[in-house]
């Protein structure tokens, strides 16, 4: 998988070469690179931003920066002022249809072979849909992922637009419902959330398979290690009986018991066919 990403704090990604990441590159299983938007200016300023169109605070990221950048990382042809103009006209009178088939809250991205091979353009914005293990579960099925950081108060909103116009796959996602300082930890997140979920990626690709928000949205029962008693505190009892059944049925017990507790909202979303007599007794 290539991950391209571009962001005016490249340095951010240096993370990325660490532990498995850094190994599933080493290995060649990943590919991370990470571009600095300024390299696509040319003024002698290498800025990237300008005061927002209508008034407010802060700055917005320059729309023909990005474009310069992204054309290239994603491989499109340098368009002429004239079809470039035409593309956006396109882009701004398709704005509504662009929202559904791009990079909307109900978008539902089909994840054909085909379509696994073209580049996705991702956008981490706190106004978007949140990402969850589902989306990164489907962007791991992707050859091609190209992120696109903001910064100050975000980029001009019709890069994604047009990009979307122009047939791009292009998605927006929130980490959660809170204000970063750019999009730069969203993308270090979701860039680990994905790549772990690659076949080959883990060691042991059993470690992916009984986790929180896979198959079944309940949250992970509790685990422990030896000692089996350590300060006073035992480990409980059932976890070293043996008896394989009942170690199941502890955890499964766990399982809807924290969740029901901690995130009552993932409880609503069980499928209700998937509880067995034991389960609809809690
Ligand atoms: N950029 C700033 N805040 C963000 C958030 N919560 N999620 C994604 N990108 C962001």
């Amino acid at each position: 998988m290539l991950l391209d990403i571009v962001s005016v704090f490249p340095d951010y990604f240096s993370i990325l070469n660490l532990s498995l990441l850094g190994k599933a590159q080493a290995d060649g299983l990943v590919e991370v690179r990470a571009h600095n938007l300024r390299d696509w200016t040319h003024d002698v300023h290498h800025s990237v931003d300008d005061t927002p169109v209508g008034g407010g605070a802060g700055m917005v990221m320059k729309p023909e920066i990005w474009a310069s950048c992204l054309d290239e990382l994603l491989g499109m042809p340098a368009l002429t002022v004239d079809a470039s103009a035409q593309a956006m006209a396109n882009a701004t009178a398709d704005l509504a249809s662009s929202f559904s088939s791009g990079y909307a809250p109900d978008y539902q991205p089909s994840s054909s072979p085909a379509d696994d091979e073209k580049p996705v353009l991702i956008f981490p914005d706190p106004s978007a849909p949140l990402f969850t293990q589902a989306a990164a579960q489907e962007l791991s099925r992707h050859h091609h992922l190209v992120f696109g950081c903001g910064r100050y108060e975000g980029i001009d909103a019709r890069v994604g637009q047009y990009y979307a116009a122009q047939g791009v796959d292009v998605r927006e996602y929130s980490l959660g419902d809170y204000v970063l300082n750019g999009g730069e930890v969203a993308v270090c997140v979701m860039i680990e959330a994905i790549t772990r979920l690659i076949p080959g990626f883990m060691g042991n690709p059993d470690s992916i398979v009984d986790e929180s928000y896979t198959g079944e949205p309940l949250l992970e029962h509790r685990q422990f290690t030896r000692p089996t008693t350590w300060r006073g505190l035992s480990v409980p009892p059932i976890l070293t009986s043996g008896d394989h059944a009942k170690v199941d049925r502890f955890r499964r017990d766990e399982k809807l018991v924290r969740t029901n507790a901690v995130r009552p909202d993932l409880i609503e979303k069980l499928d209700t066919h998937s509880l067995d007599k034991a389960d609809r007794k809690l």
